[in-house]
């Protein structure tokens, strides 16, 4: 027999596909109400099979493999919450994750199609993504998602800004749930503003303002950013968050229209997914990006660079930056620009 001299380790790779089991686990442990049995208390194996009403020897398997991934912490022979599973995996918790890991998965769908779609291409159906924002449930789970660290770095980056105290109006571009101009509101007495998205998805958004408790201060907007659809205008403050990927390779053509629609001196900020400089990491950067365009989409990532010379050329500058670091809930980087002319 001819044992080959292996001059690599197989660990990392057999490490690499077991971790590929990881979300079906949590999503498992998050349908069986796992986490929200253990917020009312520690307990055992035996109580917390008894509770789940599931086989217990499989059972505490089960429990010590969430330990493995540190959600649970087990003293003795109870099982507790680990502090990252209390916060973003319980469901009466205010920064839960349910929704949004929920749509990542749905979005993960393509990736069980990836050697048809390499091979022939994505199939896109814009009515179905239309309306894949629609639905009051995901736009509640999209705000509730971004609880998770976004909207806390988001509202300090901008509360920071020298322009901050004096802004009166502002525009939420493709806002959708709204929640990021509702924090805003609350630093800022004066501030009124606009949710600018979709036609459809513009009206469920004014039935969660009004839901909230913002309908004297946040109207909406109907529009097709694509197309020549008015966005209001006199806003000293624009936010996109999330949705200038459309127009990465022309973003003039947006920045533009953000212009006309802004006051002289007027902020906008962009807060958008920014991958590291070679575009080959970091690992869930990548595969975000593989499952974008998979998914028929041009790109999930816009790097500074990019950004700043489509502002520039749009009449923006005086930059202010937050870089996309590692830590924060998603890659984002966060830049406002000024308007210059
Ligand atoms: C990923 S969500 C971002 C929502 C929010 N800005 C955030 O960061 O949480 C994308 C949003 O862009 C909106 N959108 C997509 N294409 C659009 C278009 N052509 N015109 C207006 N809105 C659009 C969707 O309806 C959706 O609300």
């Amino acid at each position: 027999m001819n044992i080959p001299q292996i001059k690599t380790r197989f660990q990392p790779l057999s490490d690499m596909l077991h971790q590929g089991y990881v979300p079906n686990v949590i999503n498992t442990a998050m349908e069986l109400g796992l986490f929200d049995a253990l917020a009312e208390g520690a307990m055992d194996a035996h109580s917390l099979a008894a509770k789940l009403g599931t086989i217990e020897n499989i059972t505490e398997t089960f429990a010590n493999t969430l330990v493995a991934l540190k959600l649970l912490e087990k003293s003795g022979d109870d099982y507790s919450l680990a502090p990252m599973a209390a916060e973003f995996l319980v469901k009466s918790s205010p920064a839960y994750q349910g929704g949004m890991i929920a749509m990542g998965l749905n979005f993960g769908q393509v990736m069980s199609q990836m050697s048809q779609i390499l091979k022939s291409g994505p199939a896109r159906s814009p009515e179905a993504e239309a309306d894949m924002w629609l639905n009051i449930e995901v736009m509640k789970g999209m705000g509730l998602g971004v609880m998770g660290g976004s909207i806390q770095e988001v509202t300090e980056f901008i509360t920071s800004l020298p322009e901050f105290p004096n802004l009166k109006r502002m525009c939420d571009l493709a806002g959708s749930h709204g929640f990021y101009t509702m924090a805003l509101l609350d630093k800022n007495p004066m501030l009124q503003g606009t949710i600018c998205d979709q036609p459809k998805v513009a009206e469920v958004a004014k039935d969660i303002v009004a839901e909230m408790g913002y309908a004297d201060r946040i109207d909406t907007i109907s529009a097709d950013l694509e197309t020549n659809d008015p966005i209001g205008d006199g806003y000293d403050l624009v936010f996109a968050s999330h949705i200038l990927y459309i127009w990465k390779g022309h973003l003039e053509d947006i920045f533009e229209k953000i212009n006309k629609a802004m006051v002289p001196g007027g902020v906008f900020v962009s807060n958008h997914l920014s991958m590291a400089g070679d575009e080959c990491g970091p690992v869930s950067e990548m595969i975000v990006e593989l499952m974008t365009q998979l998914g028929g989409y041009l790109t999930h990532h816009l790097s500074e660079g990019e950004l700043r010379k489509a502002l520039e050329a749009s009449g923006f500058g005086d930059f202010t930056v937050r870089p996309a670091e590692e830590g924060r809930q998603y890659r984002s980087l966060i830049l406002a620009a000024r308007k210059l002319r």
